[in-house]
């Protein structure tokens, strides 16, 4: 059965590099993975280039710590013709407890383009292929 917030697209572990002054896990390195995340769930709506054209709402409910397994999870919230609005939720894994904590709340609009940069319908066939490899970024 599928979970009410979505596939789970990323998963990682925060380090102390992550860290702010106050020694909790920066809100930027959270972002990040946002981004991230929401990339991962447009893609599986259409093999394109995507771009992030808006942060819609980003909530930090609560604290991220050094050392916990951050998970998050992605689901479509709205579609346009060219867009994608996703969601995304960042729950922690409680380092000494193992219980999991809802740390984040995200919308996301992505846009998929092609190769000039210009916006296409996200539901259309896949626009990369073979010539756009790693080797030819
Ligand atoms: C995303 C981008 C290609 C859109 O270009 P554009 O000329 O505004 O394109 P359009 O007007 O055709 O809009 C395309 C889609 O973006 C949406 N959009 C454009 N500007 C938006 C904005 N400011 N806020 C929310 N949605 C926006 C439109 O609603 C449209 O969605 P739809 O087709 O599903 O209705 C352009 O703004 C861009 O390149 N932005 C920078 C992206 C980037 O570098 N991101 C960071 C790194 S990934």
């Amino acid at each position: 059965m599928q979970h009410p917030d979505g596939e789970i697209v990323l998963r990682v572990i925060t380090m102390p590099r992550d860290t702010n002054h106050s020694g909790t896990v920066f809100g930027g390195v959270i972002m990040s993975y946002i981004d991230q995340a929401a990339y991962v769930h447009a893609r599986t709506l259409g093999l394109h280039r995507w771009v992030t054209v808006m942060v819609e709402r980003i909530e930090f409910v609560a604290p991220v710590y050094v050392g916990e397994m951050v998970t998050l999870r992605a689901s479509t919230a709205a579609t346009g013709r060219t867009s994608v609005t996703v969601r995304v939720v960042v729950d922690a894994e409680r380092y000494t407890t193992g219980e999991s904590a809802r740390v984040t709340v995200a919308t996301v609009k992505m846009v998929a383009i092609d190769r000039q940069h210009q916006p296409i319908p996200f539901s259309s066939p896949a626009t990369l292929g073979s010539e756009d490899g790693m080797s030819s970024l």
